[in-house]
């Protein structure tokens, strides 16, 4: 097992009662509230009304960013921001998905810093000094953003989508009611399940390959992950089904399974072109890249995916020789996106076309690998798999 730190802070509230500890939280923080939203889906399942109260009842001056998009843009930031700067904003509530918590983050680093948040933050890595706080209610379980110090955001004018990590965007309490999501339609349920699966996948395909807690904890979540998603897709009102979707999404990305790993990230770094080029959503380009990216290094890495495929898709390794038994693990993986959740496999089914590939590779960060270095050559022969 590799040294490693850890330390989350985030307080998480989880349940079908979660939502009541709302208040309680907002008593013990600020006073000028920014609401930061996406696009309406909180208006038409009530959520917006029971925010609202929440804050009027804890006496809270409030004002609202609406409209934070999936890929959340550089633009929404730039408002918060501003909004945050010239009312003394003192605390931030993202009530929504990855995109609205990433698009509060971001604010909340952004406004007490002097200059431009993208050139200093997301572009140059300076480590943030300051945020304001933030509180998370979650609608949708995918990213791990409420549990994580991370953000993602793109900027549609350079054709780039970065990330930023920072202690002071983690949020300081979380809301998980498995109950919001039952509104969700299915396509951005399967989203969540992919990129879920893939986070998990990313921190396990990693040396050093030795019994180790992490990677059982890595395990166990993998199977509980397919084997919710399957009971969600055959009744959406499954609340076993989604409390564990929401807590496996939630616990990918909290810390632990990096414990003692190198992590990879591979294929989120050849993914976020798709989103920043051609606003693909995030489980969607996902579901096309990440199988794609694990047959590639199935050579160097057969030792460790033979394992994924004999501990979570139950292949029986017999009369195979390790590759095999590696790539039938790949192939359930497929089946599983792809045929079960009805994910995409191929760039055209995301609406890119072939000729983009050297554009798109050309866009990957090349630092993120595990088992062996990639070159920009070997992200293009990724993506051409993918035509
Ligand atoms: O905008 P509204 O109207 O709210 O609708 C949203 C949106 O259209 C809808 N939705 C959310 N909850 C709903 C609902 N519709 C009905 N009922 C509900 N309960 O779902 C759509 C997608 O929402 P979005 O927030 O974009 O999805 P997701 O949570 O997958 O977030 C994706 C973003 O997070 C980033 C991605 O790159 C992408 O930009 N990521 C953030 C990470 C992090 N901070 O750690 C890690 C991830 O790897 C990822 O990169
Ligand atoms: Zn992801």
């Amino acid at each position: 097992m590799n040294d490693f730190m850890y330390y989350n802070p985030v307080r998480v509230h989880f349940g079908k009662e979660a939502m009541g500890r709302l208040e309680e939280e907002l008593a013990a923080l600020g006073t000028k509230v920014l609401l930061v939203y996406g696009g309406g889906s909180i208006r038409r399942t009530g959520l917006y009304d029971r925010v609202r109260r929440a804050l009027e009842d804890t006496g809270k001056t409030v004002w609202e960013l609406s409209g934070a998009m999936p890929n959340p843009r550089t633009e929404k930031v730039y408002e918060g921001i501003d909004i945050c700067r010239r009312q003394g904003v003192d605390l931030i509530l993202a009530v929504g998905g990855g995109s609205v918590i990433d698009c509060a983050k971001a604010i909340a680093v952004g406004a007490p810093a002097q200059g431009d948040f993208w050139e200093r933050f997301f572009k140059n890595w300076e480590p943030a000094q300051e945020g304001i706080p933030l509180g998370v209610v979650l609608t949708i379980p995918a990213t791990g953003s409420e549990l994580d110090q991370s953000a993602v955001i793109t900027n549609w004018q350079t054709g780039e989508k970065n990330s930023y990590d920072s202690p002071f965007q983690f949020p300081r309490f979380t809301i998980l009611d498995p109950t919001l999501t039952y509104t969700l339609p299915k396509n951005q349920m399967v989203n969540g399940i992919v990129d879920t699966v893939s986070h998990i996948l990313e921190l396990y395909v990693s040396p050093p390959d030795g019994e180790n807690l992490t990677d059982a904890l890595a395990e166990a979540a993998l199977r509980t992950e397919i084997g919710a998603a399957r009971k969600a897709l055959e009744d959406p009102r499954d609340y076993e089904a989604r409390a564990n979707l929401m807590w496996v999404s939630s616990f990918a990305l909290c810390g632990m399974l990096n414990n003692g790993k190198k992590t990879d990230w591979a294929s989120h770094c050849i993914q976020h072109p798709l989103s920043a080029l051609y606003d693909v959503a995030h489980g969607a380009g996902l579901s096309v890249v990440h199988p794609a990216y694990l047959e590639y290094i199935c050579p160097q890495a057969a030792p460790r995916l033979a394992r994924l495929a004999c501990r979570v898709w139950d292949v029986d390794p017999s009369g195979r020789s390790q590759e095999e038994t590696a790539r039938e693990g790949l192939r359930r993986l497929k089946d599983f996106f792809w045929r079960e959740l009805g994910a995409p496999s191929t760039l055209s089914q995301l609406g890119i076309p072939a000729e983009s590939v050297p554009r798109l590779a050309a866009g990957a960060d090349l630092s993120c690998w595990s088992y062996r270095p990639l070159t920009r050559e070997d992200v293009e022969a990724i993506l051409r798999s993918c035509v």
